[in-house]
């Protein structure tokens, strides 16, 4: 993927004006057009409607403008998304933008995302003078955190393993002066059982990556990913249709690294921490079994009703070494299941949190940063169901009932001495281009974290 930005920081003459017009303007503006320019909007169909585009000609035949229809509302402020791949290379500027100036801006990059490693995408050209106001630099930072968080999710398996997500994790630790540790072998075994056994029977060694960065007496905010870089479900094997996007099944490992990016090239005053317990759940003879009882690195024990629930296997005992330092805020990100996706669809991941406060705060910021979350509840009674007859808990329930609030459930039975934990349920995935949005891997929640982040800890 290209890092080279579309935007430019200052007004430069000559950029082509885009003026976005919504129905009730359109004839104040078609009023104002050189007459010709008009003229030929008409006779090319222009409608002043969301997501219209008309290139006008000047007296010369050169392009001299863009209309661009929008809602006077200005409902979605990604729509600009629309704008890079209609447009031919050249300087731009928007003149008359409904909406947050930033938003249009991110979503002008964001939009202009390819995945190329294995074909050429060539990524649109048009480029954009950023509205009055807005910083040019720190949206590029977050676009650049976004576009590698959505390349290690679009990476396929054979080309992204655990090794692959640690070299990533190295590679931003040494960008920021962060320190990265790697636990692996005998001592995963021994310190963290529940990542060994999820990930013993693939080839590619299971490991938990910790990265530190920041002042040791600055608020201490750990960010835990999921990074099961392929999800056969083990010896619950999937069935085909339901393994066939399983390469995303590190999607939160990605959302983490990619907040991680954004808080580090800010300066947040905090102390971050990134631990990614990443495996791959693969099929052996070595793998774990369903009716196995694996003690925790916490030392609880649980039964493995299910080897497809091997997200919050792995989470568990990740949260478990999160919690031993007693953290200000620890927040986990996972494709961890189907159930959230059901209840909420593929944009909307489900979020969960005792804490109200925070989860008023996150889903305000989600609103405003165009990066949405929706909670669910930590419906404590419901805990019941991962009873066991054998052991401490079992790692799923029996019944087909609030899957993803179960799960929550019993990632929750890890944490207990962090002063808030934030459980985060996403999708990892566009499964349509939307603007702003390109088909494909998407780190869902890591532009909102680091708006929070950014709200409560700026340096
Ligand atoms: N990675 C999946 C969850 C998932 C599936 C996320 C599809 C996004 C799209 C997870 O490991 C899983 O398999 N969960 C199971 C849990 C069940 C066995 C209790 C699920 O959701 O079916
Ligand atoms: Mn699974
Ligand atoms: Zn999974």
């Amino acid at each position: 993927m290209s890092r080279v930005t579309t935007l430019l920081p200052a007004a430069e003459d000559g950029a082509i004006p885009i003026r976005c017009v919504d129905a009730a303007g359109w004839p104040a503006v078609a009023a104002e057009l050189p007459p010709l320019a008009a003229a030929f909007a008409r006779a090319a169909g222009f409608e002043a409607k969301p997501g219209r585009v008309a290139l006008l000609p000047g007296p010369d035949g050169a392009l001299a403008g863009v209309l661009f229809g929008v809602d006077a509302a200005g409902t979605d402020p990604f729509a600009v998304g629309r704008l890079p791949e209609a447009l031919p290379e050249g300087t731009y500027r928007l003149e008359g933008l409904p909406g947050d100036p930033a938003l249009a801006a991110l979503a002008w990059r964001l939009s202009g995302y390819r995945f190329g490693r294995y074909r050429e995408r060539p990524a649109p050209k048009a480029r954009l003078v950023v509205p009055a106001g807005v910083d040019a630099a720190e949206i590029d930072r977050i676009a650049d955190a976004v576009a590698s968080g959505r390349d290690l999710v679009n990476t396929p398996a054979n080309d992204l393993g655990p090794a692959e997500i640690e070299a990533a994790a190295r590679a931003l630790a040494a960008r920021f002066g962060a320190a990265c540790t790697v636990i692996a072998g005998e001592a995963l075994e021994q310190g963290f059982p529940l990542i060994a056994a999820v990930g013993r029977a693939s080839p590619r060694a299971p490991r938990l990556i910790d990265l530190t960065w920041g002042d040791p007496g600055a608020p201490r905010v750990t960010l835990v990913g999921k990074g099961v870089v392929f999800d056969t479900g083990g010896l619950d094997l999937k069935p085909a249709a339901a393994m066939l996007l399983m390469k995303k099944d590190m999607a939160g490992a990605a959302v983490a690294l990619a907040a991680a990016e954004m808080a580090m090239g800010a300066g947040l005053n905090i102390r971050l921490r990134v631990l990614i317990p990443t495996v791959e759940n693969a099929v052996a003879g070595e793998a774990f079994r369903p009716g196995d009882v694996l003690r925790s690195r916490r030392g609880l024990t649980v039964e493995i009703g299910n080897t497809d629930a091997e997200g919050r296997l792995i989470l568990a005992d990740a949260l478990s070494l999160a919690d031993e330092e007693a953290p200000d805020l620890v927040i986990d990100f996972a494709t961890l299941t189907g159930a959230a996706r059901v209840a909420l669809g593929p944009d909307l991941p489900a979020l969960f949190t005792e804490d109200d406060g925070l989860a008023a705060q996150l889903t305000a910021t989600g609103l405003a940063v165009h990066d949405p979350v929706w909670r669910m509840p930590l419906w404590a009674p419901y805990g019941s169901l991962l009873d066991s007859k054998v052991a401490d808990l079992n790692n799923v329930s029996s019944g087909p009932f609030a899957g993803a609030v179960t799960a929550a459930l019993f990632l929750r039975r890890f944490v207990s001495a962090a002063a808030a934990h934030v459980h985060l349920d996403l999708y990892g995935w566009n499964p349509a281009t939307k603007p702003g949005r390109p088909e494909g891997g998407e780190v869902q929640t890591a532009r909102l974290v680091y708006a929070l982040l950014k709200a409560r800890y700026a340096a």
